[in-house]
C-alpha cells in the first residue's frame, strides 16, 4: 500500500479512531482470542458517517462497467456516496469522471442516465462543457472579475479501470488503484473480464448493515444449514483461502463430481453447453472463486459466468445490494442462451443470506449482545473485520491475517491472548500450523489434513500464488 494508506486515516493518531483502543484491541488479536466488531459498529449513525468520510470517500469503489461507456462520446451517470457523477469516454478514448454539477448555479448538467454526446450543455443557462469537462461556452461572462473558463470546468473525480470495472475515488489525493488492489491483479490476471456483459441485474434493499453482508459473504460456516442447494454443489469444507497482499480477501470452493456450475438444477448439463470464460484453466473449471474487493464489492467467479455484488450503504441498518450475472458476449449470442437457472440459484441464495443478515441486524439491536466470537470456520470473517478495524484505527491494512489454505484444516494455533500482544502474536506465526486432533480425510476428496500444513497466519508481505 501507499504511504497514504499508512497514514492514520482519521488524520491524527489512532486515538482519534471511531472505536476505543480497547475495542480495537479486542478485534486485532489472533482470531481465537478475538471478538467481532462491537455492536455499535453496526448500529450507530456516527460510525456510518465515519465510514462514509474515511472509506467511501477515500478509497477506490467499483461503480460500474466500462461497457457502459464503450465509445468516444458515450457516457453514463452513477453515484458514489450520494455524489452525482458523470462517467464519459472522451475523444482520446480515455474514461473520465466528473461531478455532474454545473459550475454556474449547480444544476445537474446531464439528465439521461446514459447516452452519447459531443458536448454537455447545462439545461438551465446553457453553459457548455466538452467531453474532457472543460467549460467551452458561458455567455455573458466576458466582463466578470477573476473569472476564466479554465477555472470553471466540471470538477473531476478519480477514475480507473480494471478487469472491465470502473472504480471511482472522491479523494483528489488518492493513491493509485493498483496500491489498493495489491496483488489481486495477479490472482485474476489470467482472466479477461473486460468484455463480459450483464445478462441480469437484480437490486435488493436489505435491512442490514453493509458489514454484516460482507461478513456473511466471507464464510461458508452458514452454508450447511442455510444453503442446502449451494452446499450440495460446493460442500463448505472443500476449498481454501488465499493470503492477500492488499485490500481484498478471497478463496475458492470445489464443485462436487458431476456439478458444472452454480445453478438451480446443479449437476450435469447445468451449464447448458456454455463454454468456460476466457482464461479458465481445467482446474478453474472445477472451482468457484469468491473475492471481497474492499470495500463494498464481491466477485464470484464461476466457470461460465461472473457474479458481482455491489453494496451501497444507505443507513446503519439499510444497504442496497446490486447483483449482476455477467457472461461472455459470444455465450450470450448463442440462440439457446438461457441463464435463468443460474439467476434463480443466486436469487434464492441471496434471499437466504439477506434473511439472516436482517435477522442479525434485528437481534444485535438488543443490549444483551455486545460482540461475538469467531468459530474456527470464520477466520475469513475476522480477516474482513481486521480490514475494517485497521481503517477505523488509521493503520495499514492487516499486518497479518489468519488464512485457511484448506477448509478441512483448522487455522493455525497461535499463542493465546495474554501471552503476547496481538501484533507480536501475529508476527511470529508464519507457517505455524498445528494439526487438529479431529483431523479427517474428506469423504469426497480423500485428502487429509495430515498431508501438509495447509493453514497459517500470514503477514501481508507473504508471497502467494493464486492456485
Ligand atoms: S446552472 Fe448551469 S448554466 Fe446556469
Ligand atoms: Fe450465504
Amino acid at each position: 500500500m501507499s504511504d497514504r494508506s499508512l497514514a492514520p486515516a482519521s488524520g491524527g493518531t489512532p486515538d482519534t479512531s471511531i472505536l476505543t483502543a480497547a475495542e480495537l484491541d479486542s478485534i486485532r488479536r489472533p482470531y481465537r482470542g478475538a471478538r467481532l466488531l462491537p455492536r455499535r459498529a453496526y448500529h450507530e449513525p456516527a460510525i456510518l458517517e465515519w465510514e462514509r468520510e474515511h472509506v467511501l470517500r477515500r478509497d477506490w469503489v467499483i461503480v460500474g462497467r466500462v461497457d457502459e461507456a464503450p465509445d468516444p462520446g458515450t457516457y453514463f451517470l452513477t453515484e458514489l456516496d450520494g455524489e452525482p457523477i458523470l462517467v464519459v469516454r472522451a475523444r482520446d478514448g480515455v474514461l473520465r469522471a466528473f461531478y455532474n454539477v454545473c459550475q454556474h448555479r449547480g444544476t445537474a448538467v446531464v439528465e439521461e442516465r446514459c447516452g452519447k454526446a459531443v458536448r454537455f450543455q447545462c439545461p438551465y443557462h446553457a453553459w457548455i462543457y466538452d467531453l474532457e469537462g472543460k467549460l467551452v461556452r458561458a455567455k455573458h461572462t466576458e466582463d466578470l472579475d477573476d473569472f476564466s473558463f479554465e477555472g470553471y470546468g466540471l470538477r473531476p473525480v478519480g477514475c480507473a479501470t480494471w478487469q472491465g470495472f470502473v472504480f471511482l475515488n472522491l479523494d483528489p489525493d488518492a493513491a493509485p488503484l493498483a496500491d489498493q488492489l495489491g496483488d489481486l491483479h495477479q490472482h485474476l490476471g489470467r482472466f479477461e473480464f473486460q468484455d463480459l456483459k450483464p445478462a441480469r441485474t437484480i437490486t435488493y434493499d436489505v435491512a442490514a448493515n453493509w458489514k454484516f453482508i460482507a461478513e456473511n459473504y466471507s464464510e461458508c460456516y452458514h452454508c450447511p444449514p442455510l444453503h442446502p442447494q449451494l452446499n450440495k454443489l460446493t460442500p463448505y469444507d472443500i476449498g481454501g483461502d488465499y493470503a492477500p497482499e492488499g485490500a481484498w480477501q478471497g478463496g475458492w470452493m470445489e464443485l462436487v463430481a458431476g456439478a458444472e456450475t452454480m445453478a438451480l438444477d446443479g449437476g450435469q448439463g447445468s451449464r447448458h453447453g456454455r463454454p468456460p470464460m476466457c482464461g479458465m484453466t481445467a482446474e478453474d473449471e472445477r472451482r468457484i472463486f469468491y473475492y471481497v474487493v474492499w470495500p463494498t464489492a464481491f466477485l464470484s467467479i464461476h466457470p461460465d459466468y461472473l457474479l458481482v455484488h455491489r453494496l451501497i450503504p444507505v443507513a446503519p441498518d439499510r444497504t442496497t445490494v446490486i447483483c449482476q450475472l455477467l457472461f461472455e458476449p459470444a455465450t450470450m449470442a448463442a440462440p439457446d442462451f438461457d441463464p435463468s437457472d443460474a439467476i434463480a440459484f443466486w436469487d434464492l441464495t441471496n434471499s437466504q443470506d439477506w434473511h439472516v443478515c436482517e435477522m442479525q441486524q434485528r437481534g444485535t439491536r438488543s443490549s444483551s449482545w455486545v460482540s461475538g466470537r469467531y468459530s474456527n470456520q470464520e477466520a475469513s470473517v475476522h480477516a474482513f473485520d481486521l480490514m475494517v478495524a485497521e481503517r477505523y484505527a488509521g493503520l495499514p491494512f492487516s499486518a497479518a491475517r489468519t488464512i485457511r489454505e484448506r477448509y478441512d484444516v483448522p487455522p493455525p494455533m497461535v499463542a493465546p491472548m495474554g501471552q503476547m500482544d496481538a501484533g507480536a502474536a501475529f508476527a511470529g506465526t508464519h507457517d505455524a500450523a498445528e494439526h487438529d486432533p479431529h483431523e479427517h480425510d474428506h469423504p469426497t476428496t480423500g485428502r487429509g489434513s495430515h498431508e501438509h500444513a495447509a493453514a497459517r497466519t500470514t503477514a501481508r508481505s507473504k508471497a502467494t500464488t493464486p492456485h
